[in-house]
């Protein structure tokens, strides 16, 4: 499965992209873990220390692997020759890093797609790659994206299987969930669907119900609001670490399982002998 994280600022896109990984890795999947996000967050969330994360150069700013790749230097005005196919499948292993469970962590940065797509060095070689990686075959790959749309273009989530839009119990958060859903549509992502976060109880889950059937969709699953997570990032430790138990990661794990049902069944976990731990 190729899964994309969106949905509005804070709504918990980086938890579930972080914590899902985590829970594929310890099935036995193969997880490739992608940080669209030049907040750069996702490891945090993957348990990455920040020694390893400090000294990640995302790939959007890796100004000698894009001139290496393309034959132009990034920032390079539009209307110079440089290569729209460059080598992209070493990638992943090359600048990836090795977290806990196994789970391979790529940096990216974002791609600013504006209108038809920003012709440039830096764009050509991260869409390739985005390309690349929607097409490995027999991996799960989860990408955590920036807060909002904008991003959201032709070349982020094409290809990709399923996108999870996780809303919060408030109108905003749901309202841009909406504008999500219909880009999502435009790029033919196979399926889209509702996660709420922060759910408190009852009235919560029925509110997002609620707003969502007035446009006919329907919530997938539901995480509730869990005083772990926000202790876990007091204590700078991933979720998944802090307490495995705890009710929110338990929720993912269920929405882990239900994705594997709803949208790769009979797909079985490939990897295990070669996972690593931490580098
Ligand atoms: N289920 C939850 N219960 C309690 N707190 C939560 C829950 N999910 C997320 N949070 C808290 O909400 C904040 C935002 O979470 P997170 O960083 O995962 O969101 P995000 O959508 O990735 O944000 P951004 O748009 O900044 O990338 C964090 O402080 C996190 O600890
Ligand atoms: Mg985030």
């Amino acid at each position: 499965m190729k899964i994309v994280v969106a949905g509005k600022g804070g709504v918990g896109k980086t938890l579930v992209a972080g914590t899902l990984a985590r829970i594929y890795a310890r099935m036995g999947f193969n997880v490739l873990a992608v940080d669209a996000d030049p907040a750069v967050n996702l490891a945090y969330a993957l348990g990455v220390p920040p020694e390893v994360s400090s000294k990640i150069v995302p790939i959007a700013e890796n100004s000698s692997l894009i001139e290496e790749r393309t034959g132009a230097k990034p920032g390079s005005a539009f209307g110079l020759l440089f290569s729209l196919t460059p080598t992209v499948d070493d990638i992943a292993d090359k600048y990836g890093v090795i977290g806990p469970d196994g789970v391979k962590l790529l940096v990216m940065g974002t791609i600013r797609s504006g209108g038809s797509g920003c012709a440039c060095p830096a764009n050509s070689l991260l869409s390739a790659l985005i390309r690349h990686i929607t097409l490995m075959r027999g991996d799960m790959v989860i990408m955590d994206t920036e807060a909002g749309l904008e991003h959201l273009g032709r070349a982020t989530a094409k290809g990709f299987d399923v996108l999870i839009c996780v809303v919060e119990p408030n109108a905003p958060s749901i309202e841009t969930g909406i504008k999500i859903r219909r880009l999502a549509g435009e790029i033919n992502i196979k399926a889209v669907i509702f996660v709420g976060n922060k759910v408190s109880g009852a009235s919560d889950e029925e509110y997002i119900r609620g707003e969502l059937s007035k446009y006919s969709l329907s919530l997938f699953h539901t995480i509730p609001f869990d005083q772990s997570v926000i202790m876990a990032g007091r204590a700078r430790i991933a979720p998944i670490d802090y307490s495995q138990s705890s009710p929110a990661i338990q929720a993912i794990e269920s929405l882990a399982n239900k994705l594997i049902k709803e949208f790769a069944s009979g797909v079985k976990p490939l990897g295990g002998s070669e996972k690593s731990q931490i580098v």
